[in-house]
């Protein structure tokens, strides 16, 4: 359930019409429901009350000061997967003792940062980055709480970018070396291993995946306590789907009990790491058409967003659903069209051909389920300006990022000295 539904013949963020925000930011942009952030923060919370649970918000689907900073507010922890994310994290008020700092790949400047913010913990995915871990916080003085992530080679069933938890992924510790990795770290100076950290994929739509690979932690958990390590936290990642056009993931109430039912008895806490199912539906993409092409093989509604401002349907062939601001009327005649923005590739497209109501340009259309990996993923391709990001609650609204100008983003670039002089 989200917050942008038809009310009076037009769409609504929350209390506030998106016409009236699209005529005063401009488009397009990024809208975020408040309510709806809230309502999935709160969602998922209850589903896993019955455990000692941290919930770690992934950073990465949505990193605006004002998406981090109203779940902070509700008490959520932050995952975070670079030096920037957790400058952000912090900035928006989560306490660095509600950190945590995951990655396959951290530099040496990110690992001090995140020795000297005090982060809850760090989680460690190879041998290598054990030692430098080990190197760097030795020479702080500082003691790094750690997590090792493992790879429990499962298939999440998803799509193959977004798949991590494969033997062939390049993420966590291959199972076989797991014990020794704990050994190594065990002996390393400078680490305090905590914990055993997972992460097997995103837009996971079923249960069993995620009961293999938390079955397989919970027996490492054990047979890791046994071999003399005090493993007090589990890191069970994120993943959990959500629907984009007919998907029934399994509801938070059914992952919650599920992961309850198999680490529960471990007595450990217990971390997740929500992205998508807490922003993915808290957020719109709104553009306006252009042009309505009737080409030889089809009709495209040409619009004024495009790939570069929401990458995901042409990266991974998602779906988003593609409605018009304006309420259609009910039994209103539709026609086939493909919505494509106005960047020079076949690839800037929103979709495959979607039965839509009539639209003429200077209409208003909304890319549903926009709030995870939507803005975070935009680049500025075309020299398009970054989009502004709005965010409503109740009647009020803000624009939470300014549209990023053409001026702003060549201001950062420079000619060199020897091409300003041949053009004197
Ligand atoms: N924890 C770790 C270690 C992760 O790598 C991720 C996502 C999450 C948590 C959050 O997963 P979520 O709950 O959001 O599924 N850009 C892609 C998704 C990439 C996910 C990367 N890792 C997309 O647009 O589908």
């Amino acid at each position: 359930m989200d917050h942008f539904q038809y009310k009076n013949g037009e769409l609504y963020a929350e209390e506030v019409p998106v016409r009236r925000i699209a005529d005063d930011v401009g488009t397009p942009f990024y809208c975020y429901s408040t309510a709806t952030l809230e309502r999935h923060y709160q969602v998922f919370a209850d589903a896993v009350s019955g455990l000692d649970a941290t919930i770690c918000y992934a950073v990465k689907a949505n990193s605006n000061l004002a998406v981090i900073t109203t779940l902070a507010r509700q008490g959520a922890a932050a995952d975070v997967v670079s030096g920037g994310e957790m400058k952000r994290a912090l900035v928006a008020g989560v306490a660095p003792g509600k950190i945590v700092f995951s990655g396959v790949g951290k530099t040496e400047d990110e690992m001090a940062a995140a020795l000297r913010a005090g982060v809850l913990q760090i989680n460690v995915e190879s041998l290598p980055e054990l030692e430098q871990l080990s190197r760097i916080a030795s020479s702080l003085g500082i003691d790094a709480n750690i997590a090792i992530r493992v790879n429990p080679d499962v298939d999440a069933l998803t799509h193959e970018k977004i798949a991590t938890g494969k033997s062939q992924n390049k993420f966590g510790i291959a199972w076989d070396a797991v014990p020794g990795a704990y050994a190594l770290a065990a002996e390393l100076p400078g680490l305090n291993v905590t914990g055993v950290a997972v992460h097997i994929g995103s837009q996971i739509l079923t249960l069993e995946p995620f009961r293999q690979a938390y079955g397989k932690v919970a027996e490492l958990v054990q047979s890791l306590r046994a071999q003399g390590h005090d493993i007090a936290h589990l890191d069970l990642g994120g993943g959990l789907g959500i629907p984009y056009e007919d998907e029934t993931p399994p509801t938070p109430k059914e992952y919650g009990d599920m992961v309850t039912s198999v680490v529960g008895g471990l007595g450990c806490r217990v971390f997740f790491e929500p992205g998508r199912l807490i922003a993915g539906n808290a957020g719109i993409f709104v553009t306006r058409v252009l042009i309505v092409k009737e080409a030889t093989a089809r009709t495209f509604a040409i619009v004024d967003g495009a790939m570069n401002d929401l990458v995901r349907p042409t990266l991974y062939n998602a779906h988003h659903a593609i409605v018009t601001v304006k309420e259609p009327s009910k039994g209103a005649a539709r026609t086939e069209m493909e919505v494509v923005g106005p960047i020079c590739e076949t690839g800037d497209t929103f979709g495959v051909p979607r039965m839509l109501p009539e639209i003429s340009p200077g209409d208003l259309l909304c890319i549903r389920t926009a709030g995870a990996y939507g803005a975070v993923m935009a680049s500025t391709y075309n020299a398009r300006p970054l989009v502004p990001e709005v965010m409503v609650r109740g009647n009020d609204y803000a624009v939470v990022r300014e549209r990023i100008s053409v001026d702003d983003m060549m201001a950062h670039e420079v000619i060199p000295g020897w091409l300003k002089k041949a053009a004197e």
